[in-house]
């Protein structure tokens, strides 16, 4: 059995967070980035841990990472990603939905983000969840110069979509013990 928590990320754990964006995200953010985010009352920063239970200290690893800025009513996702181990197993899921779980609490109704429009495994996995292309930003990504969609997801704050997230959630921890992982 693999035990798994998603906690937010603390000051500590950065140098490793910075460890993981290189693994996984190509160095996306500075320290300064991760430390601004933590302390920031706008901002949700999530850390996927996998935890050592045989290790005396219960050792844990960052192997996930997932982030939102709280904008007025909208969420607007800013990082995700999972280490290229760990992938293809509902991890990147798990963290999607705890970032929608805490726009919810925060009240937003909104959510947004953009995603290369080659990065079509990330894509899927957005409209998994009902998000929507509705544009794209030409030469978004430098140097190469790609192009990012533009993707929103209306209606997080209907009843609706509240019992649908309950739902989404009961099916991905069934999906997630037949990979047996539990969530701590
Ligand atoms: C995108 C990312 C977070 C997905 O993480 P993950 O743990 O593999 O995601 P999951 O296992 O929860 O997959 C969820 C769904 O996403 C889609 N998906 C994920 N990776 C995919 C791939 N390589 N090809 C096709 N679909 C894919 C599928 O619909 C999948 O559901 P399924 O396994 O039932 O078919 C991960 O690939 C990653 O870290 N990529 C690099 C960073 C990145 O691109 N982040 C997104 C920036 S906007």
């Amino acid at each position: 059995m693999k035990f798994i928590e998603i906690k937010p990320l603390t000051p500590p754990q950065v140098p490793e967070m910075l460890t993981l964006d290189q693994i996984c995200l190509g160095g996306l953010w500075t320290e300064e980035g991760y430390l601004r985010e933590i302390d920031s009352p706008n901002s949700s920063l999530l850390a996927l841990y996998l935890i050592d239970r045989d290790s005396k200290e219960q050792k844990k690893t960052i192997i996930g990472v997932g982030c939102l800025w709280a904008i007025v009513d909208e969420a607007h996702i800013t990082l995700l990603g999972v280490h290229p181990d760990y992938r293809r197993q509902g991890l990147g899921q798990l963290l999607l939905l705890n970032l929608l779980e805490d726009a919810i609490a925060r009240q937003l109704k909104w959510a947004t983000l953009e995603v290369n429009e080659n990065n079509l495994g990330a894509i899927n996995l957005y409209q998994k969840y009902g998000f929507k292309v509705v544009g794209k930003r030409k030469g978004y990504y430098q140097p190469a110069g790609e192009d990012a969609l533009v993707l929103w997801l209306k209606g997080m704050e209907q009843r609706e979509f509240k019992s649908n997230l309950a739902q989404w959630q009961q099916e991905l921890r069934d999906r997630l013990s037949i990979n047996a992982y539990y969530l701590n």
